[in-house]
C-alpha cells in the first residue's frame, strides 16, 4: 500500500513571522494524521519552518534548488546548501518555473539527480496546459515530461522521487481535473515509469494531483486508485483549511 503524502507549496507567499505561526498552527492540527505532511516554503522562511516542525510530524521542503554545488550563480541555492540546514524534500520542475524561469525538462532531470546526490528527495511536477488537452496531447505531454525528468536515474531512485501531476489549467484557476480525469492521467505517468523501470517501481512511486485541491475535493481525489495525495497552492496558505485536507480521511 502506497502512503498519501500531502504537500503545500507556499510559493512566493509568508514573512517569517507569519511561517512560524502557521507552523505552531497546523502541528496542533495534523498530529494524529498517519498521512505524510510535507510544507514547501520559501527560502527565507525555510530556517525558520525547520526550527518550528522540530518534535512535529510536519516535513519541510524548498520550493527550486541549483543543479549545481557552489559556484558563481548569483541568487540561486543549491542542493548542498538546502541540505546543510535540515531540509527533506524540493520541489523541481514546478510549472511555475517552466513558465517564467526557463526551467527545460533538461534543467529539470539534472536538479533531481543533484537532489539525489545530497540526499534530498525530489517532487517533480508534470502537466499539460489547456491547449494541449484540447488537442488530444495530454497524455503525451506527461509521458514525455517523466520519461525525460526522470532519465537516468536508478530504479531506487526512481522509487524515492514523488511525482505531482498538475495540469496547467488547473492551477490557481479553482478549476480541478475530475478525479476521473486525474486518475487517468496518473495512471499514464504510472504506465510510463512501467515501461522504463519494470512494474515494482511503478507500484510504489508516490505520484500526487495538484491544482485547486481544497477541503472540499480531496478525499474524492485522493481515494481513487492511483492518485497518492495532493501538492496544494493556495489551500496551503491557511492551516484551518490544510489541515482539513491533510485529515480527508478523518
Ligand atoms: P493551487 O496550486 O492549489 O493554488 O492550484 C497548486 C500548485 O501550483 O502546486
Amino acid at each position: 500500500m502506497r502512503r498519501k503524502v500531502i504537500a503545500g507549496n507556499w510559493k512566493m507567499n509568508k514573512l517569517p513571522n507569519e511561517a512560524i505561526e502557521f507552523i505552531d498552527s497546523l502541528a496542533k492540527l495534523v498530529k494524529d494524521t498517519k498521512n505524510e505532511v510535507i510544507i514547501c516554503a520559501p527560502y527565507t522562511d525555510l530556517f525558520y519552518v525547520l526550527l518550528q516542525a522540530q518534535g512535529t510530524n510536519i516535513k519541510v521542503g524548498a520550493q527550486n534548488m541549483h543543479f549545481e554545488d557552489s559556484g558563481a550563480y548569483t541568487g540561486e541555492v543549491s542542493g548542498e546548501m538546502l541540505k546543510a540546514i535540515g531540509v527533506e524534500y524540493v520541489i523541481i520542475g514546478h510549472s511555475e518555473r517552466r513558465q517564467y524561469f526557463n526551467e527545460t525538462d533538461e534543467t529539470v532531470n539534472k536538479k533531481i539527480k543533484a537532489a539525489f546526490k545530497h540526499g534530498l528527495k525530489p517532487i517533480v511536477c508534470v502537466g499539460e496546459t489547456l491547449e494541449q488537452r484540447e488537442q488530444g496531447l495530454a497524455n503525451d505531454i506527461i509521458r514525455t515530461q517523466t520519461k525525460l525528468a526522470l532519465d537516468g536515474l536508478s530504479k531506487d531512485e526512481v522509487k524515492n522521487t514523488i511525482i505531482a501531476y498538475e495540469p496547467i489549467w488547473a492551477i490557481g484557476t479553482g478549476k480541478t481535473a475530475t478525479s476521473e480525469d486525474a486518475n487517468n492521467s496518473i495512471k499514464e505517468i504510472r504506465n510510463e515509469i512501467e515501461k522504463n523501470y519494470g512494474k515494482d517501481v511503478a507500484a510504489e512511486v508516490i505520484i500526487q494531483y495538484g491544482g485547486s485541491v481544497k477541503s472540499k475535493n480531496a478525499k474524492e481525489l485522493f481515494e481513487t486508485s492511483d492518485i497518492d495525495g495532493g501538492l496544494v497552492g493556495g489551500a496551503s496558505l491557511d492551516p484551518e483549511e490544510f489541515s482539513k485536507i491533510v485529515n480527508y480521511d478523518k
